[in-house]
């Protein structure tokens, strides 16, 4: 990862979707060249639902079977509750370009046993994703790293159990280690009700107790207009 965040201001929050499922699209292309396959590990909430759209509908003919699908972050809910991060995945990109089914790799949130979710889920992660997508959300948090979560501070453990104080209150989520060995990080932010924790995480202090999303800043950021309208030092 870069050290410094790469931001990407798109115009308006309709070509949000195309310019980030483009970079992912390059991304995957690059990674397979590489090394002949591509993880990407995808992340939940409303914003990337019309990235994944986009990826389907304008990347369709991307080398799909060749991708291995993870997750940064999924609910304590059954595959198929509303809820789901791969349910959500699943209907909006997963099925519509067909990733076989032995490419997707989903955290198994059903479970009583969280733990020992997060640890089976721990060993079937690679070492360093290629790419690893990130939203945040409105108190800062990035996967399910929410402020003061005890898996900030994690040193050895790469998947964990965790709290959240939105709905549903149980995750499993990547920790910090996972977000500083990805190979490619792309935040993707939309709208103005994150104008304020974008400029924060991205001009702030840097604190990722307070702001976990801040363990991305390595990572390409990309921000409508909204999204990126209180920043002080926006590219033109
Ligand atoms: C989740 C997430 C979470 C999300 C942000 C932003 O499962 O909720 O992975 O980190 O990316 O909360 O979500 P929105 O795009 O819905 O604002």
């Amino acid at each position: 990862m870069r050290t410094e965040p790469e931001r990407i201001v798109v115009e308006s929050h309709q070509s949000l979707p195309h310019a980030a499922a483009s970079w992912i699209a390059d991304a995957i292309a690059e990674a397979i060249r590489q090394s002949g396959t591509c993880s990407l590990a995808l992340s939940g909430g409303r914003t990337p639902r019309a990235v994944y759209g986009e990826l389907a509908a304008a990347f369709r003919d991307a080398p799909w079977n060749k991708v291995h699908i993870y997750f940064g972050d999924e609910r304590a809910v059954p595959p198929n509750n509303a809820d789901s991060n791969y349910r959500m995945a699943r209907e909006s990109l997963l099925d519509p370009v067909h990733v076989p089914a032995g490419n997707v790799h989903r955290m198994e949130g059903e479970r009583a046993d969280l733990d020992g979710a997060a640890r089976d889920y721990e060993r079937l992660l690679p070492p360093a994703l290629d790419i690893l997508l990130l939203g945040i959300g409105p108190d800062g948090h990035t996967a399910s790293l929410f402020p003061g979560e005890p898996a900030l501070d994690e040193r050895t453990r790469r998947v964990m159990p965790a709290d959240s104080p939105f709905p549903p209150p149980r995750r499993l989520t990547i920790t910090p280690l996972v977000i500083a060995a990805a190979r490619r990080v792309a935040v993707i932010v939309d709208g103005a009700d994150k104008a304020d924790i974008v400029a924060r995480a991205l001009e702030g202090p840097r604190d990722p107790h307070a702001l976990p999303v801040q363990l991305a800043l390595g990572g390409v950021w990309f921000l409508d207009r909204g999204a990126a309208s209180k920043l002080a030092r926006v590219p033109a």
